[in-house]
């Protein structure tokens, strides 16, 4: 199917909507629904220019088959989320998504904790990189906002990273600042360097702004606060308004 890559709003700025806490609905009971392919098309309606998912190891939310369908279903690009395992890279390869978004995963964890170690990580992930990008799947690196990371994301010959915003949403008042001003600072040294960035996790209606007026940042990954939003306004309603906060702060 072709998909069409959005330019991101008027301000260039994509969302991409996560939808693996729809599958953790759903599998807290064990039934067929909700159905976390139906939030995804619904996503894309109401102005998601991506839909992101996490199939991981322990498959606790997102499946095997809800990839297939989200595969052949949707219509805006799928950023698959994975960790660098040869499962993965096979699945990968299998589906052939828009993009493949490589995270560290831990099975004790609650959600993705800290970035991929891409320095540490290098002979793992160079070949990955380089056969995913030869068969047009862009690669990104999700990656805390250090040099060293960056500088580790360039000879990897990595298109993409995504910068890990966790830290800025926990923190407040000056610490948040600063933190602010490191993912800044990352932004600008990759995209001088030629790489995409990319932005997420945490982010809410409330945190979102300081963020997305970064300038160099082309999408931001946003899942568990649209889906926990929903709930109160519906998701259509979540992502048009998270949407509208990104582009009014560029
Ligand atoms: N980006 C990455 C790499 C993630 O692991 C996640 C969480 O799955 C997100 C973005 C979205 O984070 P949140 O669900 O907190 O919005």
């Amino acid at each position: 199917m072709t998909r069409d890559l959005r330019p991101g709003g008027k301000a260039g700025l994509r969302l991409g909507v996560n939808i693996d806490h729809v599958a953790t609905v759903r599998n807290a009971r064990g039934a067929g629904y909700p159905d976390p392919v139906r939030a995804a098309l619904m996503a894309a309606e109401a102005g998601a220019d991506g839909i992101t998912a996490h199939l991981r190891e322990d498959r606790r939310h997102i499946t095997d088959d809800d990839i297939a369908r989200l595969s052949a279903e949707l219509t805006v690009p799928l950023n698959l989320e994975m960790a660098a395992t040869d499962e993965m890279f096979a699945i990968a390869m299998r589906h052939r998504p828009h993009a493949a978004m490589f995270v560290p995963e831990k099975r004790e964890e609650r959600t993705t904790e800290g970035g991929l170690d891409a320095a540490g990580l290098h002979n793992v992930l160079a070949p990955m990189v380089a056969e995913l990008g030869a068969a047009r799947i862009r690669v990104s690196l999700f990656v805390e906002p250090e040099a060293r990371q960056i500088e580790a994301a360039l000879r990897l010959g990595a298109p993409v990273i995504e910068l890990h915003t966790g830290r800025y949403a926990e923190l407040a008042g000056d610490a948040r600042a600063e933190e602010l001003r490191r993912l800044a600072d990352a932004a600008a040294l990759a995209a001088k360097n030629g790489i995409e960035v990319h932005a997420g996790h945490g982010l809410t209606f409330d945190n979102v702004q300081g963020v997305a007026a970064i300038p160099q940042l082309r999408e931001l990954n946003i899942g568990h606060f649209l889906v926990g939003e929903a709930l109160f306004v519906g998701l259509g309603e979540s992502v048009r308004r998270m949407r509208e906060l990104m582009d009014a702060a560029r």
